[in-house]
């Protein structure tokens, strides 16, 4: 977590005996300002910044970064097109609510939560399937054929995907929105984890808002970028229509006052954002490298700060409880719908604990009966 949030929600302790501003209050407009983007000002690293001198910290605090505030990346927004959650997790709830899909589409692994939006408002959910063989990557062909053959009221994306860490490309997105847009289907981008990539505006669906501005909810999440899991903090941008019926369906002090003083202060945590451009490549990279030096694990390409990896032969189960007695948690990805006892992701931490991970994953494979 940036330490200028440890510091603003320190000194403004006290303001919750106060009920939060409704709907997000100074929040949402100050998003709106910054394009709709949690990224706030810092569009893009400059990659100046090597590596070179690194305290061993993911984050921003007091390296090298040279932190010059770059343009915004996308042009400032009417804050009416703006909603601000309890986490990205209520955003995908509420606009699950307020739109009552029959029938939605979601790309199979994702987050499990679409899927659990649309059931319980009474829809049914196809998936996509994902395959390994094509690195999971989403088959622009495929969606196009499932989006002709059935009608779908709701299709979810996430950009990168969870689990997988797969970008779709700017190209491939223009595509999907003007077959979806076509059929009438409203598109869900969860760009939760864009975030962490350096070139971020050049993914992002916010681009699109003028096209398929109609069909199209973009939504964003403090809680990765910003390691804020527990605060709950997420944001989309969404017609303005809908805006208002989300809002109208919902409690009003949903995100409460910490939250929203610490998404304030995120949007000019620059040099945070700036120096995780740089090192979480560069972790992943490293990551990776021990990863698949390591007999019997493939791992797969990823964009965002997490990896997916398959173990070739044996049980993730049982990996998972080895590494657990050595204290080192990886997530078991049986329970995403097309994976497994064979998936794991590991998430990229500090050189040192990648490494211990790294160790330990050695040790364990090397003696499986091991306690
Ligand atoms: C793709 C994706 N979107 C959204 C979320 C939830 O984000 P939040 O913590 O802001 O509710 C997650 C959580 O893992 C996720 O993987």
């Amino acid at each position: 977590m940036p330490e200028g949030v440890v510091a603003v929600l320190r000194e403004r302790l006290g303001s919750v005996e106060w009920y939060p501003e409704p709907q997000g209050g100074q929040l949402k407009h100050l998003i709106a300002a910054a394009g709709g983007s949690v990224t706030g000002w810092a569009a893009g690293s400059t990659g100046e910044d090597s590596a070179a001198g690194h305290d061993g910290s993911v984050t921003a605090e007091g390296g090298s970064v040279t932190g010059e505030a770059v343009a915004p990346a996308v042009v400032p927004l009417d804050p009416a097109r703006v909603v601000v959650g309890n986490g990205a997790c209520e955003l995908i709830h509420l606009l699950c609510h307020v739109l009552s899909p029959r029938n939605a589409l979601v790309p199979a692994p994702s987050f499990s939560e679409y899927e659990r939006a649309v059931r319980a408002c009474g829809g049914t959910v196809n998936r996509l399937p994902l395959s390994p063989e094509e690195g999971f990557q989403l088959v622009v062909e495929k969606l196009r054929q499932e989006l002709a053959r059935h009608h779908y009221d709701l299709l979810f994306l996430a950009n990168p995907n969870n689990p997988t860490g797969t970008l779709t490309p700017p190209d491939e997105m223009d595509a999907i929105f003007r077959v979806a847009a076509g059929h009438g289907t409203f598109v869900l981008v969860d760009e939760s984890f864009l975030g962490f990539l350096p070139d971020w505006p050049r993914f992002t669906a916010l681009r699109h808002l003028p096209s398929v501005g109609d069909h199209l909810m973009v939504l964003n999440s403090f809680t990765k970028l910003y390691c804020l899991p527990g605060l709950r903090l997420g944001c989309a941008v969404a017609p303005p229509p809908l805006v208002e019926r989300m809002e109208a369906a919902r409690d009003p002090w949903a995100v409460n006052t910490l939250a929203q003083l610490a998404g304030i202060q995120c949007l000019q945590e620059t040099r945070y954002v700036q120096r995780t451009h740089v090192l979480i490549p560069e972790f992943r990279h490293r990551l990776a490298t021990g990863l698949e030096s390591l007999p019997g694990i493939q791992v797969f390409p990823s964009a965002a700060n997490f990896l997916l990896c398959r173990l070739v032969a044996g049980s993730v189960t049982s990996l998972a409880r080895q590494l657990a007695r050595r204290l080192i948690l990886i997530r078991n990805c049986s329970s995403f719908p097309g994976l497994g006892d064979s998936y794991f992701r590991v998430g990229v931490r500090l050189p040192d604990e990648n490494q211990t991970l790294v160790n330990a994953l050695a040790d364990v494979l090397e003696r499986p009966d091991s306690p």
